[in-house]
């Protein structure tokens, strides 16, 4: 039976089901809330002119670039510009000061490369390009910014965001690094070339390594993303990515996502942050 025009379709617990599994199947992403998925699927169910999501589970089971299309609409790409302060504060304090010591002691190179997994439209990757710039003008820096999404990779891209997100970035770095835009811009604002081409974009599946990424990671961000997983993946995944670290390179998770069972691989060392252990460090 039809559902009326403008009401909401129904979704059968076996619908849902079959929806739930094919999306942790494809991204790792555990959907527990049916509602989630009649908010953010019913207006794809419209415009393909489905009436139900018997239809649409059926439809997604056998066209992949659907599924793609489904998992733009599911995933959360909620993010901030300095999101975790603290965080950041450590970075450019204690990172950056026990980056320029080994330096200064011929241990390393005047070079980083830092991992932003889970990246979303981009104001993670932008402000550690930002911290990083601002503490260590000199070096030559390589940010990787990843998300499954390939629209929230586009804005990443893109370096532009609207001027309302501007309050999350403190005045020194807006002053220096954003340019306000205008004409078709007018409205956002825009990174400077200087941070851009720090910023390098690309489609990765934290669910499906290997990752592509190149490796090692001084630092690797990782927020905010794992907490749609469950635990089993969840902890698959972070083994993944601490193999993709340096020696004594460091791990930021978000603050739902502290570690557990982990800490044989690393220490705490800060807000929500973790350093690789070495052999020879444990
Ligand atoms: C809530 S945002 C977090 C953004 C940023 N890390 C932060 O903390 O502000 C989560 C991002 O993870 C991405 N994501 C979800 N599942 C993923 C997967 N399997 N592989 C890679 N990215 C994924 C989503 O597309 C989304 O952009």
């Amino acid at each position: 039976m039809e559902a009326p025009s403008g009401s909401e379709p129904d979704l059968r617990r076996t619908d849902f089901s079959s929806l739930q599994r094919i999306i942790e199947r494809e991204s790792g992403i555990f959907v527990t809330q049916p509602s989630l998925l009649v908010q953010r699927l019913t207006r794809r169910l419209r415009d393909l002119e489905l009436d139900s999501f018997s239809d649409y589970a059926r439809r997604v089971e056998a066209d992949a670039d659907e599924r793609v299309t489904m998992l733009e609409q599911v995933c959360t790409h909620e993010t901030r510009f300095f999101r975790e302060p603290q965080q950041f504060q450590f970075l450019e304090q204690v990172l950056c000061d026990s980056w320029t010591q080994q330096v200064n002691s011929g241990t390393r190179a005047r070079r980083l490369r830092i991992w932003s997994a889970g990246c979303a439209t981009g104001e993670e990757p932008f402000s550690l390009a930002m911290s990083l710039r601002s503490r260590l003008p000199s070096w030559q820096l390589e940010i990787i910014a990843t998300d499954i999404s390939r629209t929230a990779l586009a804005r990443c891209s893109s370096a532009t965001w609207p001027i309302a997100r501007a309050n999350d970035i403190p005045e020194r770095h807006l002053r220096r690094f954003m340019l306000q835009g205008t004409g078709t811009l007018a409205g956002n604002m825009r990174a400077a070339d200087e941070l851009r081409h720090h910023v390098r974009t690309s489609c990765v599946n934290l669910a499906a390594p290997p990752y592509g990424v190149g490796t090692p990671f001084d630092a690797i961000f990782c927020r905010n993303v794992l907490i749609y997983f469950r635990d089993e993946l969840r902890t698959r995944v972070i083994e993944r990515i601490v193999e993709c670290l340096a020696p004594n390179g460091y791990l930021f998770l978000g603050h739902a996502e502290g570690l557990g069972s982990h800490a044989h691989q690393v220490r705490a060392v800060g807000p929500i942050v973790y350093q690789k252990q070495c052999a020879s460090s444990r």
